[in-house]
């Protein structure tokens, strides 16, 4: 192989590959072939400073050490549900905001987390997610991250496809289901016929002697909102939610996009330790150092602790929604995980294109 061409295998810049030669005496430029035997002798050294490195990124979660307590934390509760069954002015009428108002088409089309604080203090973390066919994904991440899921179902409606996929949803990450029977104020409102056609997907009403919560609501008139809300902090408190508080934060990307004048912006909820301005964090394959923080009402934070979404400036790329984050001691190490996790990425894509490394070097023999 060429320099060139071993650098490319390598994934690595091709003076690492001729400084590596030059230790073993080899001076090579970048299109002159090199012998199988120092071709592989430079796989290798390559490869043992990759290993290293990859044990480094396995202590990680090691490294964090479990002295510390676990306190309680809010519940991260997501809001499910078909196409205009009234989520996001659920929401609203929880927040006492007008998000359903301002959106494009009334549609949402992203996962949208806040944080409700009760006059008693205790706080619950919502993530409102689309009903839309087209955003499966996005359900599916919101159930992912969430320990109660809120399924709003039309009363005038009934279930219909994406009431199903919700559930499935719930059911496939284990989040327990507290079903809200919304738009009880219309003429057409039918919850009996709600709580049938659940039944018969196996959610069957407690007052049927099942064990799901039904709650019948008017997101529009806020009518029993109050009680959906205490049946979610009482799940919560039957979940005994636990958090650890102190320590670097750990937790999970829920959106990100690009700012044309802050460049990436991430929604991170933050699921354990404490998310700290300054704090240089991997997630996926990119890293940053948190420039600065914002809750969901925009304000300026410093620190974050469990259970809070914050939006995040500082990643040096867009980190993808899903992807789990992790708090480092520098951004070096950062740095290292993240481009060591984009080598991997790089070369299980090329792997799965056919291409394999060990075929390439049994050549190379
Ligand atoms: P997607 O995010 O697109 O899936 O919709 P959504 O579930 O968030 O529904 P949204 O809150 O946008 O409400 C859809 C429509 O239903 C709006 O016109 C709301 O005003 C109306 N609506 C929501 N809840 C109620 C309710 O309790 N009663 C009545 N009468 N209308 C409601
Ligand atoms: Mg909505």
């Amino acid at each position: 192989v060429t320099v060139r061409e071993l650098a490319e295998l390598l994934r690595v810049p091709p003076n690492v590959v001729m400084a590596e030669l030059l230790k073993r005496g080899v001076l090579a430029t970048i299109n002159q072939t090199v012998p199988s035997e120092v071709a592989l002798q430079v796989a290798e050294a390559l490869g043992f400073l990759a290993e290293i490195k990859k044990e480094e990124e396995e202590t990680l979660e090691e490294e964090i050490p479990d002295h510390w307590e676990k306190l309680p934390r809010p519940p991260i509760v997501v809001v499910m549900g078909h196409v205009d069954h009234g989520k996001t002015t659920l929401l609203d009428t929880i927040r006492k905001t007008n998000v359903a108002e301002r959106e494009k088409g009334g549609i949402t089309q992203h996962i949208g987390a806040s944080v409700v604080q009760l006059p008693d203090g205790r706080k619950i973390t919502f993530l409102d997610t689309p009903g839309h066919e087209a955003f499966t994904s996005l359900r599916a991440r919101g159930a992912q991250i969430t320990d109660i899921a809120v399924l709003v179902v039309a009363a005038d409606d009934g279930v219909m496809p994406q009431t199903v996929e919700a559930i499935n949803h719930a059911r496939a990450f284990n989040v327990p289901i507290i079903v809200a029977v919304n738009k009880i104020d219309k003429p057409g409102a039918d919850p009996q016929r709600v709580r049938r056609e659940l039944s018969e997907l196996g959610l069957i009403p407690e007052e049927w002697g099942g064990d799901t919560i039904f709650v019948d609501v008017s997101a529009k008139t806020g009518q029993n909102v109050e009680t959906l809300l205490e049946y979610i902090l009482l799940l919560a408190e039957i979940l005994e939610l636990k958090a650890r508080v102190e320590g670097p934060a750990k937790g999970t990307v829920i959106e990100s996009k690009l700012d044309k004048q802050r460049g990436p912006v991430a929604t991170l909820i933050v699921q354990e330790g404490t998310l700290k301005v300054g704090d240089p964090v991997v997630a996926g394959t990119t890293y940053g150092k948190i420039r600065a923080m914002f809750d969901d009402k925009g304000r300026k934070l410093n620190s974050a602790g469990p259970s809070t979404p914050v939006e995040v400036l500082g990643f040096e790329e867009l980190p993808m929604a899903g992807d789990t984050f992790i708090v480092v001691e520098d951004e070096k190490k950062a740095r290292q995980i993240a481009e060591i996790r984009k080598q991997k990425k790089e070369q299980q894509e090329k792997l799965s294109r056919g291409l394999m490394l060990e075929d390439v070097f049994k050549k190379i023999e």
